[in-house]
């Protein structure tokens, strides 16, 4: 943590010795930085049971710890238990042999330890350094913003995140806001750094990157904490892997002593196949033809012609990209959140283009946003509230303006049910307490059940367990074989490369190419995605 003098050392000295994470005197390799022992937790209310039971977790200096567990197993509440945004009930904590009782997140990075969130934890309105600057210690308006943006600016370039420290966070794509978060954390030159699925929002490549740089701090010494659902991941990068199964743990190993099958199965007690088999498109039928649309927007970007594409009756076109290159503002107005400056969106005949969200939802448009917990979700409503928010003014659901309290439960159990979210009570949980992988499912369904003719995805497995993933999976090929028109946006490129019928990539507002699934080539979307023009197919491949 930092220190007033510190900070303005900081502040007046430029060069990149101060945010080299080097400069702090680094703990021994294998020494115990946090000890957790017999940790539990439960919450107020609504729960009977206890959502973690007595957990024994260690974090050691010089090792990546991977932390794996299915939607809702208790990863997120261990590491807010851990970096002191959640006080423990009962069990104790040392940090370097000493025992601490962290009362606060300001007292967890006073002892060395920081957490970047599953959710992201900045202020919208303000920009990147202004949110770097509220998390520091003696921070107030005094300090040279100037001069944090410089550190900012280094620290993006020596970890290769790059963010521009002078943007207001709510202009930033979601994957650019994860970048903000992890610079914000690094800000702090924790010993201890708990990162809870880090990854979501970033490109394969930018992941691995991300893991060099976590090796690279930890060979300093650090200890770091990954939550994770990607097996890629753990093999990637981590040293030991702990499982937690529905609060309790199923022990810790060393990577080297285990292997995915094994991890897989103390996950969820089974194996997960992992192929799609995916037969051809049936029609040719157009249902959604967008055509030289420009959105409106506050980023420049150099298409002058706008974004075109056509999406037939029983079709995935999976659109990759970088995300802050133009997908946010593509799927707004496609959506009826924002509004166009020029160009056509034809679906089902009608142009929609500039019409309200309300008309797109009558429509039978779809829509699985980025950003579930502000996007997705209404988070103090209730869980059967959520589940019916777009239905809730037509039958069965309310009638002259009459809601239908039994048929909305009805409803609700059965989207439950059938994406086995793990919800404590319909009529009393609000959405917030809900784990992130079990609100993505509630979307899935909500979005979902009335078999819509057109869907609007974002990253729709973004948070999901390996099973959760694969039933995503199955039901959008599911849905495409009745004839859904589906866009799926991701930045997974295994995702899209699973479903997707075509592909295309967007680059800085405008789509680069798009090609057949079949005979689409990793490594010519990768250079798409980072801008590399090459050969341009047409939008009609
Ligand atoms: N403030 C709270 N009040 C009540 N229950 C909570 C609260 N926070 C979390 N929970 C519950 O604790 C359980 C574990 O949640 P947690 O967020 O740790 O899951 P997770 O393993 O991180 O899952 P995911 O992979 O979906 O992120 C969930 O069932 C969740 O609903
Ligand atoms: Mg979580």
């Amino acid at each position: 943590m930092l220190d007033t003098l510190e900070f303005i050392a900081l502040c007046t000295d430029m060069s990149m010795k101060n945010v080299n994470p080097t400069v702090k005197t680094s703990p021994p390799k294998d020494e115990i930085l946090l000890q957790a022992r017999g940790i539990s937790k439960g919450f107020p209310g609504v729960w009977k049971n206890l959502i973690l039971d007595n957990i024994d977790f260690d974090v050691c200096a010089g090792e990546v710890h991977a932390l794996l567990g299915e939607n809702g197993a208790g990863k997120t509440v261990i590491a807010n238990i851990l970096s002191g945004y959640y006080g423990k009930t009962t069990g104790e904590l040392r940090v370097r042999g000493k025992l601490v009782n962290l009362q606060s997140p300001r007292d967890g990075l006073r002892h060395g330890i920081a957490m970047v969130h599953q959710e992201l934890m900045l202020v919208p309105a303000f920009t990147v350094a202004q949110n770097v600057m509220m998390g520091l210690n003696s921070a107030n308006f005094t300090f040279p913003l100037r001069a944090i943006e410089k550190q900012i600016d280094q620290l993006s370039t020596h970890y290769q995140l790059h963010v521009d420290p002078t943007a207001r966070v709510e202009d930033l794509s979601a994957g650019e806001q994860q970048r903000a978060e992890i610079l914000k954390v690094l800000f702090h030159q924790p010993n201890v750094l708990l990162l809870d699925e880090p990854t979501s929002l970033l490109t394969p490549q930018e992941a691995d990157h991300l893991f060099r740089v976590l090796r690279s701090m930890v060979e300093e010494g650090k200890g770091i904490v990954l939550i994770t659902h990607k097996m890629r991941e753990v093999f990637a990068v981590a040293d030991k892997v702990t499982v937690l199964k529905l609060g309790t743990t199923q022990g810790t190993q060393r990577i080297k002593e285990t292997n995915a099958e094994e991890l897989t199965r103390k996950t969820f007690g089974d194996t997960v196949p992992d192929y799609m088999e995916r037969p051809p498109v049936q029609t040719i039928e157009m249902v959604v033809e967008v055509k030289n649309m420009l959105p409106q927007s506050v980023i420049q970007h150099k298409s002058s012609d706008g974004i075109s594409f056509a999406i037939s009756k029983g079709e995935i076109l999976g659109l990759a990209g970088v995300s802050g290159n133009g997908q946010t503002e593509l799927i707004e107005c496609i959506t009826g959140l924002r509004k166009v400056k020029q160009g056509q969106i034809i679906m089902l005949g009608r142009d929609m283009a500039n019409r309200p969200p309300r008309e797109f939802i009558d429509l039978g448009v779809a829509h699985i946003p980025e950003r579930r917990r502000e996007m997705g979700v209404v988070e103090p409503m209730l869980v059967a509230e959520n589940i019916v928010l777009k239905d809730y003014r037509t039958a069965p659901f309310s009638k002259l303006t009459i809601l239908n309290r039994n048929k909305i439960t009805n409803h609700a159990v059965r989207i439950v049910e059938q994406f086995n979210a793990l919800v404590p009570d319909l009529w009393m949980t609000e959405s917030r307490i809900l784990s992130g992988g079990n609100i993505q499912r509630l979307i899935l369904g909500r979005e979902t059940w009335r078999q819509p003719p057109i869907i609007v995805a974002s990253h729709p497995t973004e948070g999901l367990d390996a099973k959760a993933i694969r039933q995503t999976w199955e039901l959008f090929l599911e849905l495409r074989e009745i004839g859904s028109a589906i866009l799926l946006v991701s930045e997974d490129l295994d995702e899209i490369m699973s479903l997707s019928d075509r592909i295309g990539v967007i680059f800085q507002g405008r789509i680069s190419g798009i090609v057949n699934a079949k005979t689409a080539d990793r490594a010519q979307l990768g250079h798409w995605m980072a801008g590399n023009e090459g050969n341009i197919h047409g939008y009609k491949d």
